[in-house]
């Protein structure tokens, strides 16, 4: 077991760590920087298919549905082009609105998980194209689609899910970026986008360098049983996902809202025994967040900020913070959630956990 850790305490702290390979192998062959697109043969789309989708509609549960909110948001901003994210478990039952204008990519770490499963039955019936982003070869999701992007991040034992979150952000941006540059976004562009996806496993290795500091950090929040996560726009999902981490393995009851809906309803909430943890990285809606961030502190809410190395205004609003890279928005979704894993693993390891066997969760959920 020990030598099945590579020397670290836990499955999570080792697979947190190897994020810079598993997203070099994720995106490894995938990036064309001189056309400025993405190279993802195995969705096996057409040119003329790139075109004519109307809707890119991405469905997973759990930590891959987090992942998937963020493909939502980059195939909006990059392809200009309707996404949409559903929760798998809900899809059959709604009667869903999906048909042969849709490329449906379902996310899932296993490839078993039932609800995912169903999911992409459902859509293939009702026919859509369907594509998978899995990370186990040959699981069930990754056959059934027929299509789809294996992630390369490499076995994922944690209960909690980190690299391959971050992995299938990586190939999620990638698939923005092909069916942004399919339809009309210029070579230029892409070429930028292209670049900073390239950056990311150097990045994250940034970000890993300040373990000990979050770790320090994370002693300070060790003693709260509620947490608020808050972030805007491509940083909503990091709340996501940061919340889910936290509820996961520290069982800290957690709640993740955009910034912009605190004042309507969950402001009432805060007290000094709420502690917000606020994503603010530099970019657009950082004012916004930072104005809210000031509610909080207000009310003698205790304010954890994820901010830009540097960023002296946005140290000066909070009363702790970890400092992350500068980097696009898009990328900042990677780059914070590392960030609020290595909080979240500190936090339940002075609690005691038993972080990589959860209570009440298991690793692969293959029953409704
Ligand atoms: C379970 C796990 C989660 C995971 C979810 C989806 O609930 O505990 O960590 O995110 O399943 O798993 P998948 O393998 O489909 O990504």
């Amino acid at each position: 077991d020990a030598v099945e850790k590579g020397g670290y305490e836990h499955y999570m702290l080792k697979e947190i760590f190897e994020q810079p390979e598993a997203i070099r192998n994720a995106i490894r062959g995938r990036v064309d920087v001189e056309r400025g697109t993405a190279i993802l043969s195995g969705l096996g789309l057409s040119p003329r298919e790139l075109v004519e989708f109307q809707r890119l509609l991405i469905v997973g549960c759990g930590t891959s549905l987090n992942a998937g909110l963020v493909g939502e948001y980059a195939v909006e901003d990059f392809a200009a082009m309707l996404g949409e994210v559903e929760q798998a478990a809900e899809f059959r039952y709604r009667n869903p609105i999906v048909g042969s204008k849709d490329l449906v990519v379902a996310v899932s770490q296993s490839g078993e998980t039932a609800d995912t499963l169903a999911a992409v039955r459902e859509a293939i019936d009702k026919g859509a194209m369907v594509a998978g982003l899995v990370n186990v070869v040959g699981s069930t999701i990754a056959r059934e689609a027929g299509r789809g992007v294996y992630l390369h991040a490499g076995p994922e034992i944690s209960v909690a899910s980190t690299k391959a979150f971050t992995c299938q952000v990586a190939v999620l941006l990638l698939v923005a970026l092909k069916l942004a540059r399919g339809r009309r976004m210029s070579r230029e562009v892409g070429m930028g986008i292209a670049g900073e996806v390239l950056r990311v496993p150097e990045l994250v290795e940034k970000v890993l360098e300040s373990n000990a500091a979050i770790a320090d950090v994370a002693s300070h929040f060790v003693g709260y049983e509620h947490m608020f996560y808050i972030g805007r726009g491509y940083l909503f999902p990091v709340a996501l996902e940061g919340a889910l981490k936290i509820k996961e393995i520290s069982y800290i009851h957690a709640e993740a809202y955009n910034a912009a809906e605190l004042k309507h309803g969950p402001i009432a909430l805060l007290d000094e025994k709420m502690p917000v943890v606020a994503l603010l990285n530099r970019g657009p809606g950082q004012e916004k967040t930072v104005g809210n961030v000031e509610e909080c502190r207000a009310r003698k809410a205790p304010v954890l900020g994820v901010i830009t190395e540097g960023d002296a205004e946005a140290k000066a609003a909070c009363d702790r913070v970890i400092e992350v890279p500068e980097c696009s928005h898009y990328i900042a979704t990677i780059v914070s959630t590392v960030a609020l894993q290595l909080f979240a693993y500190h936090v339940a390891r002075l609690r005691g956990c038993a972080i990589d066997q959860p209570r009440n969760l298991a690793k692969s959920v293959t029953v409704e």
